[in-house]
C-alpha cells in the first residue's frame, strides 16, 4: 500500500510514465529480495522516483527554487537532472514518506552518488535495467544481468555506458555521476 498522497502524485502522471514506474517497481522488488536490502523501501521509493518526470524544464527549475533545492550551472542547462530532488522534497512536504533511504533513493536515482545505500542501489538499477528500457536497448541486458549478481558492477557497467554515450555526443557528463564511475572502478577495479 502506497501513502495516499504518493497515489494522488501517481495518478496524475501520463500513463508511459506510470507503466515505466510499475515495471521499475517489480524489478526493484526482484533486486532488493535477491540482494538483502528492505523491499518496501525499494518499492516504495521505485514508486516515488518519477514522480516530477513529467513536468517541463521551467518548471523543474521554477519548483526547485521554490523548494529551496541546490540549481548550479549545470542544472540550469539540463534541468531534468532536478526530477529527482524535486521529487524527493515534494515527498518531504508532503510528510507521508520519511525513511531518509527512500528519499535518498528519489532524489539521486539519475546520477547516482558515491556512498549510495542499498536501496539506492537497487533502484537505480531498476530504473535503467527494467524489461521495456531493455528491450529499447538491448545493450542494458548486461546491466540487467548484473544487477542480480553484484549492484555495483551493474552500476559501473551502467554508468560507463552512459558516460561513453554522452562523450560520443559531445554532451555534459554530470560531476556526481563521474566521481561514483571513478569510485566503482577504484573500489573494484576497471570493467572486463
Ligand atoms: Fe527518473
Ligand atoms: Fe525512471
Amino acid at each position: 500500500m502506497l501513502p495516499p498522497s504518493v497515489e494522488v502524485r501517481l495518478r496524475a502522471l501520463p500513463k508511459g510514465l506510470r507503466d515505466h514506474i510499475a515495471r521499475a517497481r517489480t524489478l526493484a522488488v526482484e533486486l532488493a529480495r535477491l540482494h538483502g536490502a528492505d523491499d518496501e523501501a525499494a518499492d516504495l521509493a521505485a514508486a516515488c522516483h518519477d514522480l516530477a518526470r513529467a513536468l517541463k524544464p521551467a518548471v523543474l527549475l521554477s519548483e526547485a527554487h521554490r523548494l529551496g533545492l541546490a540549481v548550479g550551472p549545470f542544472e540550469r542547462r539540463t534541468p531534468i537532472l532536478l526530477h529527482g530532488p524535486v521529487a524527493a522534497a515534494w515527498l518531504g512536504a508532503d510528510g507521508d514518506v520519511d525513511d531518509p533511504r527512500v528519499l535518498g533513493a528519489v532524489r539521486w536515482h539519475t546520477t547516482g552518488r558515491v556512498g549510495m545505500d542499498i536501496v539506492e542501489k537497487v533502484v537505480f538499477v531498476a530504473d535503467k535495467a527494467e524489461p521495456e528500457k531493455v528491450a529499447h536497448d538491448p545493450s542494458l541486458q548486461r546491466v540487467r544481468k548484473l544487477g542480480q549478481e553484484d549492484l555495483d558492477k551493474a552500476i559501473l557497467e551502467y554508468l560507463d555506458m552512459q558516460i561513453a554515450e554522452l562523450l560520443g555526443k559531445g554532451l555534459l557528463i554530470h560531476p556526481r555521476a563521474l566521481e561514483l564511475r571513478n569510485d566503482l572502478v577504484i573500489r573494484l577495479g576497471p570493467r572486463k
